[in-house]
């Protein structure tokens, strides 16, 4: 708005604002949700097994905006960050350490399912936007979906669900599942089960730790006596890397073939030829040789000096989201049904491969099958094209 508004405008905008603050006194020149800062709450893991995770995140967040030049709509961006710790027990206190003290416009948050759920409770009550770059946790976008979350990354469900088939159809008709025994871990098995039973394979057993314990040699034993055709898992960051090290150590690289979806992401320098030959689900994968991807992986290695991997393409789409619904609105923040509308029909164009949204607010994605080549998760196929999370129970109001 310029000096010279007049009053009807001012009115009419103060009206579109919802009465919103002003700035300027009793005669505003310029509406608060149009100018200033858009504040950006970024709720990660900085510390703890997931903390790599959090920094990709937030890392692919940071590309996408200083390739924007800094800008989004042209209103600058303020961060506020909180360390969650993936401790689901912190989720309330930290989230309304954005929403009350903070008051951001936008939270980004977080990589832990049980997190995520105790920060949705808060976002849905408060109607704060709220994008997750990563927790699959099927209620996000299932029974809890709601008009001001979004998801940039997967369910659950959605990134292990082909792997099941999978494995079958390589001839392998028993399987172990082991994980961590929390909302992912348990979301994930399911996915891998209804892939791998339907096809006509049986699970002998399902095997659990807590989260985020990394002791894992008992259970191995176990596997080890059980004879399994193959080992399905889901456990990620620094505790799958120790996973895929202990898994070696015990005899059983080579032995009894393991599957996953997360298990080798941003981990490969970290354990070696432990990984060679895993194979796994995912939503992204490593030499995609795609224009976008390419020059999404040489922006982030000179931004960053590392390469990046599915977390960071997680952030830099949740960027790209937002600023789609931003841009839709010409910077108005204030114009949350607009920023909505617009994020609902965004067509992103990933470096993963173009994604959609789906009604319940989670990306309609392919499901790469990869295979671990050296330091690479090389894609080696298509395991489901354009794959929708099936979002049970999510009535949208
Ligand atoms: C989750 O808790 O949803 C999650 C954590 C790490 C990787 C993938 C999923």
């Amino acid at each position: 708005m310029s000096n010279s508004i007049n009053r009807r405008d001012f009115i009419k905008s103060g009206a579109a604002l919802g009465g919103a603050a002003t700035v300027g006194g009793l005669w505003p020149n310029i509406a608060i949700g149009q100018s200033g800062k858009i504040k950006v709450g970024l709720m990660l893991p900085y510390t703890g097994t997931f903390a790599q995770l959090g920094v990709a995140i937030e890392n692919g967040f940071r590309l996408y905006l200083q390739e924007k030049g800094g800008k989004i709509a042209g209103r600058e961006i303020e961060f506020f960050k909180v360390d969650d710790e993936s401790d689901p027990a912190k989720a309330p206190e930290n989230t309304n350490k954005l929403i009350q003290r903070d008051k951001v416009d936008l939270i980004v948050g977080t990589v832990h399912s049980g997190v995520a759920m105790g920060m949705i409770k808060l976002t849905r009550e408060s109607g704060t936007l709220h994008i997750i770059p990563n927790a699959g946790a099927g209620a996000a976008t299932g029974a809890l979906c709601a008009p001001n979350v979004f998801r940039s990354s997967f369910s659950n469900w959605q990134a292990i669900y082909p792997l099941g088939k999978h494995v079958y159809d390589k001839g392998q008709k028993t399987a172990v599942w082991i994980t961590w025994k929390y909302g992912a871990g348990e979301e994930a098995g399911q996915g891998f089960k209804e892939g791998f039973v339907k096809a006509g394979g049986k699970i002998l057993k399902e095997l659990y730790l807590p989260f985020p314990n990394v002791e894992f040699q008992a259970l191995l034993t176990e596997i080890a006596s059980i004879k399994p055709d193959a080992v399905a898992c889901f456990f990620a960051g620094g505790g799958g890397a120790k996973f895929i090290k202990d898994y070696a150590a015990a005899g059983l690289k080579g032995k009894i073939p393991l599957y996953s979806s997360f298990l080798t992401d941003g981990v490969l320098e970290a354990v070696g030829n432990d990984a060679e030959g895993i194979e796994t689900t995912m939503h992204y994968g490593d030499a995609l040789n795609t224009k976008k991807d390419n020059a999404f992986r040489l922006g982030y290695a000179k931004a960053f000096k590392m390469q990046p991997d599915v977390y960071a393409v997680q952030g830099y789409d949740a960027a790209q989201l937002f600023a789609i619904g931003l841009e839709a609105v010409k910077g108005d923040i204030n114009n949350k049904a607009g920023i909505i509308k617009a994020m609902e029909a965004a067509k992103i164009d990933s470096p993963r491969g173009a994604w959609t949204m789906s009604k319940a607010h989670n990306p309609i994605q392919d499901i790469y099958l990869r295979k671990v080549v050296g330091k690479e998760n090389k894609v080696i196929g298509v395991a489901h094209k354009a794959l929708a999370d099936p979002a049970r129970g999510c009535k949208m109001a």
